[in-house]
């Protein structure tokens, strides 16, 4: 299928400078300043996380994994509506699980504080801004569950799952989900996790909070220190993506 709809659905290409922009960036040219200007990257993914996504989702429909489709952390519903097109494209009969407080993060540990990155309350958004955007594009309303990840996680996750994206940005919640999804995924199922960075793989100087997560890699790396999978890494531009194929 098609995969332009990432670019037109929402303002996500956001790299194009802009105009005004253009402007300012032949005027740095001109005086050997080596930068130049381009919109502010979105908060929550990039186009490239995005594109990882998709492909991602794509393979597991392609390779006829069988099982549902899960967010874990879905606040607007941007990444959920890449899940639900492909879905409604390629394979129907799954069906689309998206789980959110819609309120924002929970308290933070003393191991996510630590990393002075988030707080609590950080990126809410609500269950009816989500609504609005799938009945804006006509597209099928996933199945929902608001409430804390403690709550939802362990009881209202499809028995079988073919894709899951993670994507709670805290070592609390990464490493409170990581084990429900994973003794329900088939074998060869995808799990994405959102805003795992790797330093030693990836190295950016001054790479801002936001883009990297910490305790999202220490959760990871934790849970899969005696897993017979890897978890790798996929370039996102400001963000990077990690993944693992389920044996
Ligand atoms: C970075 S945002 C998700 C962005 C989304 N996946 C996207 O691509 O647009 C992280 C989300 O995780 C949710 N979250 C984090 N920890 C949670 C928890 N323990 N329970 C419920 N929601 C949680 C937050 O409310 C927030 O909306």
């Amino acid at each position: 299928m098609d995969n332009a709809f990432i670019a037109t659905t929402f303002d996500w290409d956001h790299r194009t400078p802009t105009d005004r922009q253009r402007f300012f960036n032949k005027v740095l040219r001109k005086l050997r300043i080596g930068a130049q200007l381009t919109p502010v990257p979105g908060h929550m993914a990039n186009v490239e996380a995005r594109m990882n996504l998709f492909h991602l989702l794509e393979q597991t429909v392609a390779n006829m994994v069988p099982g549902d489709v899960v967010d874990v952390g879905c606040n607007a519903g941007d990444s959920t509506i890449v899940m639900q097109r492909v879905i409604t494209a390629l394979a129907p009969e799954k069906q689309v699980h998206a789980y959110d407080s819609f309120e924002g993060l929970p308290v933070l540990s003393a191991n996510d504080s630590k990393d002075g990155v988030y707080a609590q309350g950080h990126m809410a958004a609500g269950l009816d801004l989500f609504t609005r955007k799938f009945n804006d594009l006509g597209l099928k309303m996933p199945h929902t569950h608001k409430g804390w990840f403690e709550d939802t996680i362990p009881s209202q996750l499809p028995d079988r799952i073919s894709f899951a994206l993670i994507d709670g940005d805290l070592y609390e919640s990464t490493r409170h989900v990581l084990p429900h999804i994973y003794e329900r995924m088939a074998p060869g199922a995808i799990g994405m996790i959102a805003v795992y960075y790797d330093a030693a793989i990836y190295p950016r100087k001054g790479l801002p909070g936001g883009y990297r997560s910490p305790g999202v890699k220490r959760a990871t790396d934790e849970f899969f220190k005696d897993k017979a999978e890897k978890v790798s890494l996929l370039y996102a531009n400001e963000y990077s993506n990690g993944y693992f194929r389920k044996r």
